[in-house]
């Protein structure tokens, strides 16, 4: 979906026109993926606007910024505070947010460490992630790219150029006819697809792979580990092997972008009966009964946007 244009974006603790948002193609970033990001939704309510998990999208790009030693001047509430703003200035709900790190321009060699780091952050109006009809399930494949190995780019992070490596998975599996890739991680066991994390219930447990195996620790991720230990579903990090996506009764996908996409075939083997599976329609429900505002937010997950003025756009 081609990205529609809002009026500001912030750069740098102030807000500049769309189209002044341009970088140098000698920038550090453009050769060499120096940037840190995130991507953030905001909903629309019945009460306003609302932000999912916002300041633990904040923590995290200050993490990806730190592993990558680049001195962000802003501090998490900061940034919070930015992207309240934004929404409220640009006026367009729901949309996406991205809240942007990056080694700006300076001087060309490899090293970052004196390149100026410049935050920005957008916002736009965007739609289903995975499709439109993925909240009925999507046929994936397992991809023939591995996730990034441990002591080459931290998955932790989450850094552009990781994103190299969800392009590969992503087109393999596209080109191929599915509508996402599974990478497993460098020893072979499930990690994650190219932009969600992945969980799948077998033999009555919610297993989804630990950080070790080279996973982002999806925000997602963590609200649905809530939701389910809430429910009362036994929930295990732990190493899964390949085959048992083939004989899991449900899987799904996790993320800010595909919120909760269950997955009704592996590698054209039936995930169950190739239906949404009771667990995973049970947590998609709740879930989007928080976001939605049908029902109170008792995790806070929720930050308001205070609109004023006029009534958001809603699209
Ligand atoms: C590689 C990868 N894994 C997992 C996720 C899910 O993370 P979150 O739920 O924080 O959006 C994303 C999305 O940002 C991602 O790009």
């Amino acid at each position: 979906m081609a990205i529609k244009k809002t009026e500001k974006i912030w750069y740098n603790g102030k807000f500049i026109n769309w189209d002044d948002a341009t970088l140098h193609v000698m920038s550090h970033v453009v050769n060499y993926g120096s940037a840190v990001f995130e991507g953030i939704r905001c909903y629309s309510q019945p009460k306003g606007p609302a932000i999912f998990r916002v300041h633990e999208h904040a923590q995290r790009l200050l993490i990806s910024a730190k592993i990558y030693r680049m001195d962000v001047e802003y501090t998490r509430d900061e940034l919070v505070a930015a992207m309240v703003d934004l929404v409220r200035v640009n006026n367009v709900v729901p949309c996406y947010l991205r809240p942007i790190a990056l080694r700006g321009y300076g001087q060309l060699g490899v090293n970052p460490l004196d390149i100026p780091v410049d935050v920005y952050i957008v916002n736009y109006e965007w739609g289903k992630y995975l499709g439109h009809g993925a909240e009925e399930g999507v046929d994936v494949c397992v991809s023939s790219w591995s996730r990034l190995a441990p002591n080459t780019m931290p998955a932790m992070a989450k850094s552009g150029a990781n994103y190299m490596n969800s392009q590969l998975i992503k087109m393999e599996a596209i080109l191929n006819g599915y509508v996402e890739g599974i990478a497993l991680d460098v020893n072979g066991y499930v990690s994650e697809g190219s932009g969600e994390n992945l969980f799948l219930l077998y033999q009555g447990s919610l297993l989804t792979a630990p950080l070790g195996n080279s996973v982002l620790p999806g925000i997602t991720r963590d609200s649905i580990l809530q939701l389910a230990r809430e429910m009362g579903v036994p929930v295990v990090e732990q190493m899964i092997p390949r085959e048992m996506l083939y004989i899991a009764d449900e899987v799904f996908f996790t993320g800010t972008a595909a919120e909760i996409t269950p997955i009704r075939s592996v590698d054209k083997i039936s995930v169950g009966k190739g239906v949404v599976g009771p667990v995973t329609k049970s947590l998609q429900r709740e879930f989007f009964n928080i976001i939605n505002g049908v029902v109170p937010d008792r995790f806070h997950w929720l930050t308001p946007v205070p609109v004023t003025s006029s009534q958001p756009v809603t699209v």
